[in-house]
């Protein structure tokens, strides 16, 4: 039988793949971002009231009103910006979902929109699904800048919107306030919509400070901010996510967010309003809790013969592997989970071209510290079980 081109133009998740790997080998998972540990005690009692309070029927497509009020209220307390909970506030299921509505809602086929790489792999399959032309822009290492001039070129009189990720998967970067000035300019200038993935907004370190993009100057009636319980609440299976956006975006968000999935699951959005309604000290103790991680592992990588790029904010360091002398990062990959007993992900997976990310790999440490040191004890062996002649191993 016949499939749509569209579904032709997208292979599976290598993230996901890279998940059922570690279950076959009885691999330490660092792969797919999601955290082993408990999610808080107070919104898991929330959830359960809110079931056996039977709060199980639909709520209104773009979210319950508790939880818009919650969520313009949080935003006001960290950015100072008002937002309408009746006009501006979409819930969706998890930022996946918000992304992909987001996109279907604002860019018609043959539109471009312009995506930093190395890219959360979902944005690839976005672009597709709303028909647009994706025009990649390089983040180079080692602190992942942007070139402005080619930022610059890539803008033009197609360009819809442009994807921002900060902080950022896979490389832990967070962007500047000038990084995000240029960007704001380009898109006061070019008419564009910034869209900014904002899930990692309290995972941070070194100071670093995380800027909203539609904070800045002329932004906020032209920025979609999507953000969700999924992390910072360490809930990935909950599915709630949400985007803020003016009015007239909001309203074609919502036509196609409800026809997508009508709406998140009800108590969960019950939930989600205890969770944003918790205090300051609650985002401290995460961002000091992965700041531990991050430290534990970093080291640890190191020390096995990879090269980490240490990340400033999110849960994932890129590695560069050239030191293991195989041919690329998806035959390393899968050697590492079968015989080094440790997934991670492919650095090509984050690339629009193969060859960009085929000697980085990323690893996750949204784990426990018996994860993490499970993870350690396999890696510090690695070495011992190259093969004689890695490069002779294919992508197969
Ligand atoms: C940058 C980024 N955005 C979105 C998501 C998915 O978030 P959600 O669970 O809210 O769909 C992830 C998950 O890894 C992510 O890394």
């Amino acid at each position: 039988m016949r499939v749509s081109q569209k579904s032709l133009r997208f292979t599976e998740s290598v993230i996901r793949e890279m998940t059922r790997l570690a279950h076959r080998h009885g691999a330490v998972n660092l792969s797919q971002g999601f955290p082993d540990f408990p999610a808080p005690e107070i919104i898991k009692q929330e959830a359960a009231r809110a079931v056996m309070a039977d709060v199980n029927q639909y709520a209104i497509t773009w979210g319950a009103k508790r939880l818009r009020d919650a969520l313009v209220a949080k935003q006001e307390r960290f950015t100072g910006m008002a937002f309408d909970p009746e006009r501006e506030v979409t819930v969706c299921c998890g930022s996946t979902e918000c992304m992909a509505a987001v996109m279907l809602a604002l860019v018609d086929p043959g539109d471009e929109v312009i995506v930093f790489e190395p890219y959360y792999e979902n944005y690839g399959p976005d672009a597709i699904l709303s028909g647009a032309v994706p025009r990649f822009v390089r983040l180079r290492e080692p602190d992942w800048s942007f070139d402005p001039a080619e930022l610059a070129q890539a803008f033009n009189a197609r360009t819809r919107a442009i994807v921002v990720n900060t902080p950022n998967n896979p490389t832990g970067k967070v962007f500047s306030r000038q990084e995000l000035e240029q960007i704001a300019a380009l898109c006061r200038k070019w008419d564009a919509v910034a869209v900014t993935d904002e899930i990692y907004e309290h995972i941070l370190y070194d100071g670093a400070e995380h800027v909203g993009l539609a904070t800045l100057d002329g932004m906020r009636e032209r920025t979609v901010t999507v953000s969700g319980l999924s992390k910072t609440w360490s809930v990935t299976g909950w599915r709630v996510g949400w985007c803020l956006a003016p009015p007239e975006l909001t309203n074609a968000i919502r036509k196609v967010h409800d026809f997508l999935t009508v709406g998140a699951p009800a108590p969960l959005q019950e939930a989600a309003a205890v969770a944003l309604a918790m205090p300051e000290e609650y985002y401290v103790k995460l961002a000091d809790s992965y700041r531990e991680r991050r430290e534990f592992l970093l080291p640890v990588l190191e020390r096995a013969g990879f090269k980490p790029i240490p990340p400033r904010g999110a849960y994932y360091v890129m590695t560069d592997i050239s030191d293991f002398g195989f041919p690329d990062d998806v035959a390393f990959a899968r050697w590492l989970v079968a015989e080094g007993g440790v997934a991670a992900v492919p650095g090509s997976s984050f690339y629009s071209d193969p060859a960009a990310g085929s000697q980085r790999l990323r690893f996750h440490f949204a784990r426990k510290r018996e994860t993490l040191e499970a993870a350690a004890e396999r890696l510090q062996l690695i070495r011992t079980r190259l093969p004689a002649r890695p490069a002779s191993l294919t992508r197969g």
